[in-house]
């Protein structure tokens, strides 16, 4: 059996590779209450992450857990239905792990998507938010330990992790089609609470614009390897105290349903340009 983090990349990637995986132009990661997307592609591969060596299978309910893999939008897609969140685990290296294997198969293109509290008071809940950058407040980072040379540097850059002619183009041909791409700052917490209204206040204060709790790792671990990056939140609800109401997961789960369309339409642009 593998031991090492290499190892057991390189296992799982062989893995996948034999199921018929040999070519990744773009890796998308479907966030909370937006897994459905993972039904767009016909005559798709379908594998349970419960069937991938090393991967984890517990998952938040509205989570599938499936790899989906084919051809879409004359490009090799794999649809990640479901993550292993860091409040799941409190190990990066388990969050971290999807996206290390489509760096490991190739992955030029991660379209990395979220369920986010809305800090920015201009925005709606329901809005589509583009990231522009991130605030890692999760307390944790996935290239903490041995750094695997092959895939990229020590020390990465973080300048540039967003890309912003893919941003600047998705905007422009999502307009096109009526639909307007907010842009901001995205802040990770760890969870699983929801941030305090005074979190929320301390978000706003140093520059975000949307809070959550996932992507930042998988975003690390694209940029690390040099792949291009488009994250984009759907902002479910107005973050804890913007509102003098309680917030609960149910109500991300519902507000996702209403924008289903516009969300899949939107990652279509993205997997196209
Ligand atoms: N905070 C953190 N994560 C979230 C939120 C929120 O308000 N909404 C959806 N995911």
């Amino acid at each position: 059996m593998s031991n090492t983090l290499a190892d057991k990349i390189k296992e799982s990637a062989e893995f996948l590779r034999d199921k018929g995986i040999d070519k990744v132009d773009v890796a998308v990661i479907l966030g909370s209450g937006l897994n459905d997307y993972a039904d767009r592609i016909e005559n798709a591969l379908v594998l349970s992450y419960n069937e991938i060596p090393n991967m984890q299978a517990g998952l938040v309910s509205d989570h599938r857990g499936q790899l989906v893999y084919g051809e879409y939008r004359a490009k090799k897609v794999v649809l990640l239905a479901g993550r292993f969140h860091y409040y799941e685990c409190g190990d990066m290296d388990k969050t971290a792990f999807p996206a290390r294997l489509m760096v490991a198969l190739g992955a030029k293109r991660f379209i990395i998507t979220n369920a986010a509290g809305c800090v920015n008071e201009d925005f709606n809940a329901g809005d589509l938010m583009l990231i522009r950058d991130h605030i890692n407040y999760s307390g944790a980072n996935p290239l903490i330990g041995p750094n695997i040379d092959e895939f990229g540097p020590r020390f990465p850059d973080m300048t540039y992790t967003y890309n912003m002619e893919l941003r600047d183009e998705l905007k422009k041909r999502a307009n096109e089609e009526g639909i307007e791409l907010r842009e901001g700052v995205y802040m990770m917490f760890s969870g699983p609470t929801f941030e305090t209204p005074a979190e929320i206040v301390f978000a706003r204060t140093v520059g975000a614009d949307a809070v959550g709790m996932s992507t930042v790792p998988e975003a690390i671990i694209a940029n690390h390897a040099g792949c291009e990056v488009i994250g984009i939140s759907f902002l479910s609800n107005m973050a804890a105290g913007v509102l003098d109401q309680p917030l609960s997961g149910a109500e991300v789960t519902e507000a996702a349903q209403k924008v289903q369309n516009t969300f899949a339409k939107v990652v279509d642009i993205a997997i196209e340009i």
